[in-house]
């Protein structure tokens, strides 16, 4: 299996890199060691190990003669105060730029504190500290995406595919029954997520009924569990599960699976992100659609930043908005695109 962006996003990197240096020479360099400290609220999640690895590669690839570049990344474990632990000690590594994943993106205060204490700016990233608390300092940054336009792509997905195909409508009732497994409570993408696909869902014509939805915590394992929640509760009724992500919808899959439902009598599946997995079940037709959350986008335009932040150059060739901030188009899969994204070896 391959994953076909990975590659082209390096190559633009470096080759921008590359340009930044060659024509900024008169520029002051403040240094050329780019050594940045990860910290990420839990390494079990998918999303985020492939999101890390992308990351190490671009940051591995735009080493030259005159750039080093060294990377730290430690697992906070669902804890936050291991993560300001850990912070501190990355700080104490000599590590000159932070890219933190906060495991609760209420509470950043005490790692931003000790970053400026050493004046070590910060790219916060995937899990966003709410705007008061980005305006703390201003070395502050942020690279994400935007939830809303996921969760509307993920409801026109749906919308289309249960307008070409009459059979999703089971019962022949004229109407959608749906359930929902939902991602951590309090990160900006869970909520935000539902109620935008079913909002895209509605603006498209499909009448719904909602049966039941459950919080799985991005986690396909205890997705699984909640969905035979809910084929217990519901049976033959659900023809249609939309999930905050893709392992979620897996975890639901893999709950039909364990009770050897039929194709005839499955419902559509929908999640976010087009991680290798995910890509892989819409190849496979397990998986109506997904929703690209560009993590090699992400992951490059944190290396970028983090180079710009430490070396002085660049800074003038990122797009922020609202100064500090950088959001990735996210961008629909369904099986008659997920080709030029993934295939078989
Ligand atoms: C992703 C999830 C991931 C979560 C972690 C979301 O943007 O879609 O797959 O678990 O971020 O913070
Ligand atoms: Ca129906």
């Amino acid at each position: 299996m391959r994953v076909k962006k990975i590659l082209a996003a390096g190559l633009v990197l470096c080759l921008s890199l590359q340009l930044l240096c060659a024509c900024g020479r008169t520029q002051k360099v403040l240094t050329n060691k780019v050594h940045v400290g990860v910290t990420y609220y839990d390494q079990s999640d998918t999303f985020l190990g492939e999101l890390l690895a992308s990351f190490k590669e671009q940051l591995n690839a735009c080493e030259s003669g005159d750039l080093e570049t060294a990377v730290m990344i430690r697992d906070a474990g669902g804890s936050q105060k291991t993560q300001n632990d850990q912070v501190k000690e990355l700080i104490d590594a000599g590590c000159n730029v932070l890219c933190v994943n906060m495991v609760d993106r209420s509470d950043p205060s005490d790692i931003i504190d000790l970053a400026r204490e050493h004046d070590v700016p910060i790219i916060f990233f995937n899990r966003e500290p709410v705007a008061e608390d980005m305006m703390q300092w201003d070395k502050l940054y942020y690279v994400g995406a935007d939830a809303r336009q996921s969760g509307v792509m993920q409801g026109e997905l749906a919308a289309d595919l249960i307008k070409q195909n009459s059979q999703i409508d089971r019962n022949k009732d004229g109407k959608i029954q749906y359930v929902v497994l939902e991602g951590e409570p309090g990160h900006q993408d869970a909520i935000i997520r539902t109620e935008t696909a079913v909002e895209a869902l509605r603006n498209n014509g499909i009448k719904l009924e909602k049966l039941g939805y459950q919080i799985a915590n991005w986690n396909r394992a205890q997705a699984q569990n909640r969905m035979e929640q809910m084929i217990s509760q519901y049976q033959n009724q659900i023809e249609l599960v939309l999930a905050n992500n893709d392992d979620m919808a897996l975890g639901a899959i893999d709950a039909y699976k364990k009770l050897n439902y039929t194709d005839a009598t499955l419902p559509v599946f929908f999640g976010i992100d087009g991680t290798d997995v995910g890509l892989e079940a819409v190849a496979d037709s397990l998986l109506s659609g997904t929703v690209y959350n560009d993590k090699e986008g992400q992951a490059g335009a944190m290396v970028k930043l983090a180079v710009a932040l430490v070396t002085g150059y660049g800074m003038d060739q990122i797009e922020f908005k609202n100064e500090r901030y950088i959001y990735l188009s996210y961008f629909k899969v369904d099986k008659d695109n997920v080709g030029e994204l993934y295939e078989d070896k």
